[in-house]
């Protein structure tokens, strides 16, 4: 390792010098003097003295730097069978444009703005227009229902709601405004003001005085400029799935995410200006606030904006066809579609039938990769498949291949190596490092870099007991793995209630306490059982109230509605039983670890502390009865 571990080693020996250095790659109103300030560790506050625009960083600097004309977004959306391209110029002319809408809705510096959008290119502008104001943006999924919308609403307390009338599904319309309209009802926080994007698919009806329609004010609209952030200054909230219902609002602020995302598109996927990048996500989560929005266009990059599914719109071809459209060099997506496309078209034959030549590197990420969708993917494309280890709260990779500072190796199962500010480190229960190859706590020693995040919207309390408690000087991520003897991390579980259904992250915890607010429903376990195709599903018991003698199929559909209206359809719970009894530990604790062994099908110990454990024996039957769980009993 000679780049790569003499990158690192700057990184981390003097952290604030290293990314100072960066920051001179980025435009600043006034640059700071220091890198980091931990004087209130772990609440650390990078470039504390500098002032920047988030949006001028992706938009104005790129406009002036030459790229007017150059493509900024190529929307390709074949659930709608349409294509568009915004040139620089043209979603910058738009951006400041719907900043002047916000602007004249009351919108300022430090305000909140809700966006609840599909895959449009006017998300993008809706979200680099609140970074333009100085507004912070907090983009929700389109696959949550009105209750999660209604949560996020009362603990952003947005001004402004941006929304549009539907999402596009392969098999039928999402309608965005009843669900938004409910979610308004049942908060709390009064929303005075939303704009509505009236697609062709569906016109939403509007409701006088509070609803405005989006292309009827960006006419009258005046364009507003950029306003000079501090850098510690949020640029946005994402609401991420924490242990319980209430989730967490991972809070990133200006110049920190700037500097490292910047850096991130040459050091991490080595790619130039004018390169066409693809993060195949959803704005909806962390990948695609940071690589279909900021990443690339901070770097001068065209941006693919996909609404489609790996499968089915139209055939497993389909990012074929848009990497040789769009002449893509770096697609970034996670393994789930991966699988997907290899289990429709298992020889890659449809690979062979488009021109990739503008193809480089494909980028993996969201969810453990199993070695056997990486073969495959390196064996079909012939390409270098890297996969790099993320969370929403970090915001960019802790573990991945640098290809912009030096290609390594690479191992399958491994997310390669920490990269640059990242001190990745494992430790046991009792705090202390373990060997090399042997699996604990996967911990990042302080300070965190740049680009992470430096709090918890409305929640430094939750920030520091949910993280930095546990291990103190460390950030806990919630994933268990090891480091082997080369100094690879391996990726293997969430300590915690956390899943990953097809590359979304899930609290189960939240799910049992939407299965608990069932009215025949006494007590419950959701626990996440291993799926081919989307890596998890989660699969419910629940034990009944007393003298219940409703039909158990009918409480089982309305369990899985229930989740589905209160958590969105994104959390693809299906799969839900009644038992008599759930298995405990003699203090009360249900045993869930051992469940989802035992559905999993693989070897599992019966647990000392167990206090019955004739209880296993029906949740056995339970679990079969719902296609998981093999014959044999525990290993020992
Ligand atoms: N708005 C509304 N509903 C949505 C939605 C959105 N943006 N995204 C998904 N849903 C719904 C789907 O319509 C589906 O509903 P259904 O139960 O009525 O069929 C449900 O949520 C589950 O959707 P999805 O996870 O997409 O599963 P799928 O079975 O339709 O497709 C895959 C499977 C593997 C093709 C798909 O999950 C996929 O493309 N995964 C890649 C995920 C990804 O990019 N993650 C980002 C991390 S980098
Ligand atoms: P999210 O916050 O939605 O990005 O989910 C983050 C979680 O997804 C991590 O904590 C991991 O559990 C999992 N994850 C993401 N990328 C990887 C990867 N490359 N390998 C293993 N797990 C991953």
């Amino acid at each position: 390792m000679g780049q790569y571990q003499d990158t690192y080693n700057d990184a981390i020996n003097d952290p604030s010098a290293f990314w100072l250095e960066q920051a001179k790659a980025v435009q600043w109103s006034q640059f700071p003097t220091q890198g980091i300030d931990s004087t209130q560790s772990p609440f650390n506050h990078w470039f504390a003295d500098g002032t920047i625009n988030a949006c001028y960083n992706a938009l104005d600097h790129q406009v002036n730097d030459g790229r007017a004309d150059q493509a900024a977004i190529i929307y390709d959306s074949p659930v709608t069978n349409s294509q568009r391209t915004l040139t620089y110029r043209e979603l910058l002319d738009q951006t400041a444009r719907f900043a002047g809408v916000l602007k004249a809705q009351g919108v300022t510096k430090g305000d909140r703005v809700l966006i609840y959008m599909p895959m449009v290119p006017e998300a993008v502008v809706a979200v680099l227009a609140c970074a333009r104001l100085g507004a912070v943006h907090s983009v929700v999924f389109g696959g949550f229902a009105a209750k999660e919308l209604a949560v996020r609403i009362d603990d952003s307390t947005p001004k402004v709601i941006v929304a549009a009338s539907c999402g596009v599904e392969p098999n039928r319309l999402v309608e965005y405004k009843p669900l938004l309209d409910e979610a308004i009802t049942t908060a709390t926080h009064q929303v005075a003001s939303t704009v509505i994007l009236q697609r062709d698919q569906l016109q939403a009806e509007l409701i006088a005085g509070r609803d405005h329609d989006w292309q009827e004010v960006m006419q009258n609209a005046t364009p507003a400029d950029c306003v000079p952030v501090k850098s510690t200054d949020p640029l946005y909230i994402l609401y991420t799935s924490g242990t319980t219902g209430q989730p967490k609002g991972v809070m990133r602020d200006t110049g920190g995410s700037v500097v490292s995302l910047k850096w991130s598109m040459s050091a991490i996927y080595d790619t130039d200006p004018g390169d066409v990048y693809w993060a195949a996500s959803d704005i909806g989560w962390v990948v695609g606030h940071s690589y279909i929005i900021y990443g690339p266009l901070f770097h001068g990059c065209t941006s693919v904006m996909y609404e489609g599914k790996p499968v089915g719109t139209p055939d497993a071809g389909a990012f074929w066809r848009v990497i040789e459209a769009h002449k893509v060099k770096v697609l970034f997506t996670a393994p789930t579609a991966f699988r997907a496309i290899k289990k429709e078209d298992p020889e890659g034959s449809l690979i062979g039938q488009y021109d990739l030549s503008s193809f480089k590197t494909l980028f993996l990420a969201g969810e453990r990769c199993d070695p056997d969708t990486l073969n495959w993917a390196q064996e079909k494309l012939d390409r270098p498949v890297i996969d790099h280890w993320w969370q929403t709260e970090t915001g960019w990779a802790i573990c991945a291949n640098c290809l912009g500072l030096e290609a390594l190796p690479v191992k399958s199962g491994s997310p390669t190596v920490p990269v640059p500010g990242y001190a990745l480190d494992v430790l046991d229960e009792a705090g202390q490092p373990v060997d090399r190859g042997e699996i604990g706590s996967l911990v990042i020693k302080l300070p965190l870099p740049p680009g992470t995040f430096p709090n918890l919207w409305n929640a430094p309390e939750r920030y520091q007991s949910s993280y930095f408690s546990r291990y103190p000087g460390y950030y806990e991520t919630g994933d268990a793995g090891y480091i082997d003897e080369d100094g690879y991390a391996y990726v293997m579980a969430r300590t915690d209630d956390v899943i990953n259904v097809a590359g979304h992250r899930l609290s189960t915890g939240a799910m049992e306490e939407v299965l608990a607010g069932h009215p025949d429903v006494a007590e419950c376990a959701v626990l996440g059982v291993a799926d081919e195709l989307k890596g998890q599903l989660p699969l419910g018991l629940v034990i009944l109230s007393d003298g219940c003698d409703r039909d158990h199929d009918t409480i089982a559909a309305e369990l899985v509605q229930r989740v589905r209206t209160h958590i969105g359809p994104v959390a693809a719970f299906k799969s839900v039983a009644v038992v008599a009894r759930l298995p405990k530990t003699r203090s009360g604790k249900i045993l869930r670890a051992t469940m989802r062994s035992m559905a999993d099908r693989v070897a599992w110990k019966m647990p000392a502390t167990i206090e019955d454990p004739a209880v296993l024996d029906d949740i056995h039957d339970a679990l079969q009865a719902l296609g998981y769980a093999g014959d044999s009993g525990p290993a020992s």
